[in-house]
């Protein structure tokens, strides 16, 4: 059922400053920010050979990245995404066996218009889990 790592997301007290980061130490090619409001954040991703990675900042008062970053005040990994082919078998096959997904478990559209859905960390080994239909 799980495909290949999409991204793995990592919230950022400050964007610029990572991308410069990643762009000048790391030489990676890096994608215009843009704005998700419905999850609440700015996203940009490094383009890598064999995946991506995802830079978060919190956009708006209610995002869940503001408590993150609270708690972890010069950012940290936020979740893993990994691809699916069909998002609702997997939320059911998942939900069957006892994982909870976040929100009204209903798939949501994300950064790469495609649909997602996240999973509770607590059923995950404490880490957020996005999956992202392809
Ligand atoms: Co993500």
């Amino acid at each position: 059922m799980i495909g290949r790592i999409n991204h793995i997301a990592i919230a950022v007290p400050d964007l610029d400053a990572a991308i410069e980061r990643y762009r000048s130490g790391l030489g990676a090619t890096v994608s215009a920010p843009q704005d998700l409001p419905e999850h609440g954040v700015r996203v940009v991703f490094v383009e890598l050979e064999n995946s991506k990675v995802e830079l978060l900042l919190p956009l708006g008062e209610n995002s869940p990245i503001v408590g993150f970053l609270a708690k972890n005040p010069d950012g940290g990994m936020h979740h893993i995404c990994f691809e699916v082919a069909d998002i609702k078998a997997a939320r059911d096959r998942l939900t069957a066996s006892g994982a909870r997904v976040l929100g009204d478990g209903s798939p949501k559209i994300g950064a790469h218009g495609k649909p997602v859905l996240f999973l509770h960390p607590k059923d995950f080994s404490g880490t957020l889990i996005e999956l992202e239909q392809v």
